[in-house]
This record gives structure tokens, C-alpha cells and sequence, in this order.
């Protein structure tokens, strides 16, 4: 890459774009309905010709199927319905021949309920495997109420009847949370982390990694308690657990280190201040967290997912996503994503998915999404302009989350229409219909009954008739993955936000330097100008843009409804005002 030296320490994490595929959704090889991984090895040239350099998967491990793979039974074998050892192997080396790395995704909070730990575990006090979990024995009354985020009462207590004890599940009641502070748990999923990297992987997706460590004296948390120091968010205090720096430190030095290898954590409850003493080089713990303080804009705060009818304010975003990059000025590096597995489709979330914008929208996030100072991962999908399915019935609903929320709601007061209406815009089953190969039956996906209802939208939007369309999303999404590689100060320049004030312009420069890119995106669909320009570029100077051209006034640049523009190398074009307060 060039000769220029960043101004921080390159790495090849920094410098990729991560594809994430989840794999029940990806391709069906087999007639059954589900996505597997023999359908993911066929489709890895598809993935290499994105442009990408990292494949994450979803868990493809033997588990009891509640919540699509994340309630794992066995950490050492695959879940039939996906394949064998042998097609996962062929997925890893099929990556590499490529050019690609690959990585997994590891629960390692919880394990399923029907784990062979907690099976034994939950059968007396006296069993080796009791403390490999969390307990609240009954003669100490009710335990101190804990958030139970998939639990029908919202629960995170389940009672267990041989042991006359209760267990913790921050998630599902079939999720039982693992005893990190229990050293043989430790040293039995260190084990575990050592066999997946001697099966090739080049790193780890860590589940909910913030939450591993509690505090087991368990403290009474009040309403009040939570919301003066945990922002009103169970995450925030899930993720305060005492020890959980000394964890993420034990588990680099005794698994990592020595492995040229990426740790990524999920990281829920973890605030952009504190972000750095996990990803700090110096700290030895991770390489890089991804955070949720961007996909939570949009929703009332305290309501369980509920979109706010004026939909997210573009002040905050900006706010969000300068801050969480200013972040890693200090240390680190950061994440970036708009979309993935638990979240609607990226274009519906944050773009116009009507067929007037869905293209241009999704061109322009996908701008927005590769000029930033963070890695970027793509959600499988996203690149052909998938949107959300808005299903209407409870019935048509495979995820969890969604209806254990619906089961204690109706439960509650016999009605769950609002709830069903939210879930339209903010259920998880939106982003993980089936991937839409063609305009054929199924979408390409399989020849059998998907185990989710594909978008009727197919015969529109599909990767066969996007190959052929110059235009298309998968198109641009290709040329903007080129020039991130070409430009190095599109990866490590510094990043300055040029449109404080604008509520629909999103426009910031990254330079390093002798070069010095300006990305301007109107997050609109109505015209907005933008008068930051000195002077008017050369049309040469244009590295991409949604549209097929410019429109100038004496004021300035016109952009049009979703415009997305990125010019390139003319510092002097532009004026950075001084920042007003953020
Ligand atoms: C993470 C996963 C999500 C899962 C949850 C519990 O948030 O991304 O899919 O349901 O953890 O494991
Ligand atoms: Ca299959």
C-alpha cells in the first residue's frame, strides 16, 4: 500500500473490510432449506469477488437451535443441519486459497442449557460441573432481580428444582451464563479458543464478551441505582463486571499471543471513553470492539426496541460516529457497521428502501460505511440492497427475541399489536431472510421450503441481475471497496467533520498527508447545498459518485436527494470551519 507511513502502527486488521455470513440465511446446498456449509464454500468466490478480506461466520457449532447457533452444546462439533468438521475445513481452506481470512464466531458467556455442563451441572450442588455457573441457592429468599433479555418474564433468575437454586441467564433461560470467575471454566474455554486456531481461523468474533465477568455477591440493582450509573441499560451494568480486564488479559497471553490472529469483541454496555482500554496495544487484552451506540439511535430510550416515529435525528449520528472515531485518536482502532444479524436491513434502518431511493440510499451508506476511520463490515445481503421484510403475523417470526418479547406482552395485557407494528422496523428475522441469488424460485437460495419466507422483492433485487447492471448496488459496492484499498488516507487519515450545524448533510474530509478526500452524503431525500467548496473541483477529481453528475451554483454544490459524493486529493478546496460544540 503506497509509501506513506500512517501515522499509527498498520496492521491488516485495520486496513480490511470484514464480510460477515450468516450462514442459515447464506446458501442451501442441500434441498433443506437452510443455509449450510457446503452452500457457503460454493459461494466463496462470490464473496472474494466483493472485495473483502475478511469472512466472519456466524456459529455453525452444535447447538439446541433457540436462538440460531448462539446456544452452543458442543464447542468441538457442528450442528448436522449445517454439515460436518470436514465441510467447515473446506469452507477455511477454500477462504485462504482465496486470499481471504476467516473467523469464527465464539459464545463463550453462555453455553445451551443442554451444554453436557449445565446438564450435569443443574442435577446437584454437589456436582463438579455446579460451579461452572451461576447460582442463587433458595434459603437465601429470591434472588436480586436481573434483566433476562430473551425471558417471557423478563427474568434473568431461573429456578432449578434438584439443586433448590436459582440459575442466571442474561439471556434466554436456555442460555445458562458460564462461572467465568471460576478458573477451570477459564481453562476449559481456552481450550476450547486453541482447537478452533489449529483448525486454521484467523481470529475470533467474541458473543456479548463485556458480560463474562459478575460480580457473584450479586447486589440488589434498583431502578434508580441503574439509572444513575448504568444509563438505565442492564448492558451497562452487565458489562461493569469486576474482573473483566484481568479475563481479557489472561485469555490474550494464554490463547492469542504469538498467533497472528484479530480479536474482535461484541461490546455491549461499553462507553466510547472506555473503549481504549480494551483495543490500547499496550493493555494486551483486545484488537477491536464493536459498540451499539450508533444502531441504538432511532429508538425511545428505556422501551424494549421502539423505533421513534421521527426516526433518528442526523445531529446524533454525526455526534455518535465522531466521537466513537475520535475514540481511537488516542488509542486503538475502531469498528464500524450499519447493519448485521440482530438488526433490520441497513437500508431500511437508515436509507429509503421506497423504489424511488433504495438504490441510491444504499449507495450512499455504503459510502459512508467505507470512508471511515474504523474497520467496516458488510452484512451478507447488504451489498445487493436487501431491505427489511416487515412480516405482519407472529407465526411468520423464527427468532427468539422477538417472540418471547411478544408471548410476555400478550401475557401482560392480551395485546401485542404496537409490539408486532415495532417489530416491522426493528426485528432481528428482517436482516436475516434468505440471500437473493436470482429472480428464480426461492430466490436461488434453495430448492426445497426456506426455513424463513424470502422478500418477495427478489425478482427486483437479486446478485444475478446485479452482476449484469453496471449501476447496481453490488457494483458500486465493488468500486468503493478498490478505492479504500487504493487510498491508503481513506483507512489511516485523519478524519474532520466539516458539517456541524447541517441536519442533512453528513460531510467530513480524510486526509494524511499529501492527500485529502472529502466525502459528502445528504442524508436526504430532498436537495441540500453545500457550501464548504473554495474552489470547484476538476471532474477528474471525482472518485465516486451515486449519481452521474454535478450540479454547481454560484452558492455552491447542489446535492441531490441521497447524493453521495467523493472527491479526491485537493486540500485546498475546501474550508474547515472551526468546530462548534458538538
Ligand atoms: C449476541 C448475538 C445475538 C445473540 C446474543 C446471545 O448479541 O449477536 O445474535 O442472540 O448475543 O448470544
Ligand atoms: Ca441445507
Amino acid at each position: 500500500m503506497g509509501t506513506i507511513t500512517p501515522p499509527i502502527t498498520r496492521k491488516w486488521w485495520k486496513e480490511a473490510v470484514v464480510y460477515q455470513v450468516y450462514p442459515r440465511t447464506f446458501k442451501d446446498s442441500n434441498g433443506d432449506g437452510i443455509g449450510d456449509l457446503q452452500g457457503l464454500h460454493h459461494s466463496i468466490d462470490y464473496i472474494a469477488s466483493l472485495g473483502v478480506d475478511i469472512l466472519w461466520i456466524n456459529p455453525v457449532f452444535q447447538s439446541s437451535g433457540y436462538d440460531n447457533g448462539y446456544d452452543i452444546v458442543d464447542f468441538k462439533a457442528i450442528q448436522p443441519e449445517y454439515g460436518t468438521m470436514a465441510d467447515l475445513q473446506q469452507v477455511i481452506d477454500a477462504a485462504h486459497r482465496k486470499g481471504l481470512r476467516i473467523i469464527i464466531d465464539m459464545v463463550v458467556n453462555h453455553t445451551s442449557e443442554r451444554h453436557e455442563w449445565f446438564r450435569s451441572a443443574r442435577t446437584s450442588r454437589e456436582d463438579v460441573y455446579y460451579k461452572f455457573y451461576h447460582w442463587w441457592p433458595a434459603e437465601k429468599g429470591d434472588p436480586p432481580y436481573r434483566c433476562g433479555f430473551f425471558d417471557t418474564d423478563g427474568q434473568g433468575w431461573r429456578y432449578n428444582k434438584p439443586t433448590d437454586s436459582w440459575y442466571l441467564h442474561y439471556f434466554s433461560p436456555e442460555q445458562p451464563d458460564l462461572n467465568w470467575e471460576n478458573p477451570e471454566v477459564r481453562r476449559q474455554l481456552y481450550d476450547i479458543l486453541r482447537f478452533w486456531l489449529a483448525k486454521g481461523f484467523d481470529g475470533f468474533r467474541f458473543d456479548a464478551l463485556t458480560f463474562i465477568s459478575k460480580d457473584t455477591t450479586f447486589p440488589g440493582i434498583t431502578p434508580a441505582i441503574l439509572k444513575e450509573k448504568y444509563h438505565d441499560d442492564w448492558g451497562h451494568y452487565y458489562a461493569s463486571g469486576p474482573h473483566l480486564h484481568d479475563y481479557l488479559k489472561e485469555m490474550r497471553r494464554e490463547v492469542l499471543a504469538g498467533h497472528d490472529v484479530v480479536a474482535i469483541a461484541e461490546a455491549p454496555g461499553i462507553p466510547p471513553e472506555d473503549a481504549p482500554l480494551f483495543v490500547a496495544e499496550d493493555r494486551g487484552e483486545l484488537d477491536l470492539i464493536t459498540h451499539f451506540d450508533g444502531i441504538a439511535l432511532g429508538y425511545v430510550p428505556g422501551e424494549f426496541k421502539k423505533p421513534d416515529p421521527n426516526g433518528y435525528n442526523m445531529h446524533e449520528f454525526k455526534k455518535v460516529y465522531t466521537t466513537w472515531s475520535d475514540t481511537y485518536n488516542r488509542a486503538g482502532w475502531g469498528t464500524i457497521y450499519l447493519g448485521n444479524h440482530d438488526q433490520p436491513r441497513m437500508v431500511s434502518r437508515w436509507g429509503d428502501d421506497g423504489d424511488k431511493f433504495r438504490t441510491l440510499s444504499e449507495k450512499l451508506l455504503f459510502t459512508f460505511l467505507l470512508t471511515m476511520r474504523s474497520t467496516p463490515f458488510i452484512y451478507n445481503g447488504d451489498e445487493l440492497g436487501m431491505k427489511s421484510i416487515r412480516f405482519t403475523r407472529i407465526d411468520e417470526y423464527e427468532d427468539i427475541e422477538t417472540h418471547r418479547i411478544y408471548d410476555r406482552l400478550v401475557a401482560k395485557s392480551g395485546d401485542a399489536a404496537d409490539f408486532l407494528h415495532d417489530q416491522q422496523v426493528t426485528g432481528r428475522d428482517n436482516g436475516r431472510t434468505p440471500m437473493q441469488w436470482t429472480a428464480g424460485p426461492n430466490a436461488g437460495f434453495t430448492t426445497g421450503t426456506p426455513w424463513l419466507k424470502i422478500n418477495p422483492d427478489h425478482p427486483q433485487v437479486n446478485r444475478e441481475s446485479e452482476e449484469r447492471d453496471p449501476a447496481s448496488v453490488l457494483n458500486y459496492v465493488r468500486r468503493l471497496l478498490l478505492i479504500r484499498r487504493q487510498c491508503p488516507a481513506l483507512i489511516y487519515g485523519d478524519y474532520t467533520l466539516l458539517t456541524h450545524d447541517d441536519s442533512r448533510v453528513y460531510a467530513y474530509i480524510r486526509s494524511w498527508e499529501v492527500s485529502t478526500y472529502a466525502v459528502l452524503l445528504n442524508f436526504s431525500d430532498a436537495e441540500n447545498t453545500f457550501d464548504h467548496l473554495l474552489s470547484q473541483p476538476a471532474a477528474n477529481d471525482i472518485l465516486i459518485n451515486n449519481y452521474p453528475g454535478l450540479r454547481w451554483l454560484r452558492t455552491g454544490l447542489l446535492l441531490a436527494p441521497w447524493q453521495a459524493v467523493v472527491f479526491g486529493c485537493l486540500p485546498t478546496h475546501f474550508h474547515v470551519r472551526p468546530s462548534s460544540p458538538r
